[in-house]
């Protein structure tokens, strides 16, 4: 690392509907996060367009670059690193943003540094509590220390990243070899994963065929403090891994992986409403809100029953029991000292509650990024850059966009 160097990273995410752009200095103080979204693009469509999204990406991003830098004061030859998503995500989507960021490295001859979506909204959380260790001492007077080693110990952490695309539980672990840098460098375990849709993906379908807003989650969150959490009994199956029944002996014990499913909790919703014949309920809502130029969760409340209010309160808290269950069961058979949940579900405020909750009766620690950091941005981007700085892992010249790309073993 140039010792003259700010550490001042320039992140660029472009994955999926948000053109997002940041700077974040050593990977602790965020100085913009700008975020461009295209939720009134696909809107009418009740989900993401790639074709779509790419052709917004292009005409967003400059812009949205520009705006973080002049939010930040930062000019471009101030700049250290460009940071980018690799992936995952949609490949198109993905391709706008790595092809900027690449020829901006170019033209200012710095770095360029490749990052994974996943490991940027863990990352999104260890920002913010490296901002708020950073008050801290400010206010107490001690000196500043990056890294967490200097705060806190060094056990795992368990990662939940929940969102439209994803449900992976990640056990992370920070090696603080490079302690010249002060940055960390992180490695990642996934010990959990969907076997099938993600849980944003399940807010998104259950709200779409309640005839709610898109995207689902926060019309989801909005409504369901108005029903009867207990009133639908639904039930998650037990999901034994593949490869243990299979009987191979590499397999990872059974009660040390988690499997999550949220597709069968759609299908029941959907049963329920046949049963009980609400089509034409959902149809007239969808209707009335279609009719209404900026429609908010606050209308729809006036456009649903007691049986509906009570389906989605208890659609979301069965998703919610699940996610808390597996979670703080991985927590306590891999030892972790601290939960953190992030990714768009995490703005879900059951979900904080309950989590919290049940990590106090633990006695651990849990972390959530702010409402703006748990949905797409790139300070996460910047942020997760920077110990890749601090180390001298730059990408190459072939960088191309990782559409399935995993993290972790
Ligand atoms: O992280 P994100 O912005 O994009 C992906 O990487 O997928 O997450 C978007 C997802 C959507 O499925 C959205 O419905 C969900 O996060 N979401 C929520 C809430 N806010 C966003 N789900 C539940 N409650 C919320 N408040
Ligand atoms: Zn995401």
């Amino acid at each position: 690392m140039d010792s003259g160097s700010h550490g001042l990273i320039l992140g660029i995410e472009t994955s999926c509907d948000e053109t997002a752009a940041a700077v974040v200095r050593r990977g602790r103080e965020m100085l913009s996060n700008m975020v461009a979204s295209q939720i009134a693009v696909h809107a009418p469509y009740g989900g993401v367009v790639p074709e779509l999204a790419s052709r917004e990406h292009l005409r967003n991003v400059l812009p949205v670059v520009r705006a973080a830098l002049a939010e930040a004061g930062v000019t471009w030859p101030e700049l250290d690193a460009v940071a980018v998503t690799e992936g995952p995500g949609l490949a198109g989507a993905l391709l706008v943003g790595i092809s900027f960021a690449k020829a901006l490295a170019c033209a200012l001859d710095k770095p360029l540094i490749a990052v994974n979506h996943l490991e940027g909204h863990i990352h999104a959380v260890l920002l913010e509590e490296a901002r708020r260790r950073m008050a801290t001492s400010r206010e107490t007077g001690e000196s500043l220390h990056p890294s967490r080693e200097q705060s806190q110990s060094n056990g795992p952490i368990l990662a939940l990243v929940v969102s439209g695309g994803h449900t992976h539980l990640y056990l992370a672990r920070e090696q603080n070899e490079n302690t010249s840098s002060r940055a960390g460098n992180w490695t990642y375990r996934n010990i959990g994963r969907t076997v099938d849709d993600a849980a944003g993906e399940a807010f998104d379908k259950v709200a779409k065929l309640l005839g709610l807003g898109y995207p689902g989650g926060p019309w989801v969150d909005a409504l369901a403090p108005h029903g009867n959490p207990d009133a639908v009994p639904f039930t998650f199956s037990q999901i034994k891994a593949k490869a243990h029944r299979r009987g191979d002996p590499d397999a990872l014990d059974p009660m040390r992986e988690t499997y999550f499913s949220f597709s069968g909790i759609k299908t029941a919703v959907l049963r329920y409403v046949h049963v009980y014949e609400m089509e034409n309920s959902i149809e007239a809502r969808r209707a009335a809100l279609a009719a209404l130029p900026d429609a908010k969760p606050e209308d729809a409340l006036r456009l649903c029953d007691g049986r509906t209010l009570d389906l989605i309160a208890s659609f979301q808290r069965s998703v919610i029991d699940d996610l808390r269950r597996k979670t703080f069961r991985a927590a306590e058979a891999f030892d972790a000292e601290q939960v953190i949940v992030s990714g768009g579900v995490a703005a879900n405020r059951e979900l904080r509650v309950r989590f919290t909750a049940e990590a106090a009766e633990r006695h651990l620690s849990v972390a959530f990024p702010s409402i703006a950091l748990a949905t797409d941005n790139a300070a996460m981007i910047a942020a997760a850059a920077w110990p890749k700085f601090a180390a001298g892992a730059f990408a190459d010249e072939l960088l191309t966009a990782e559409p399935a790309l995993t993290l972790g073993r």
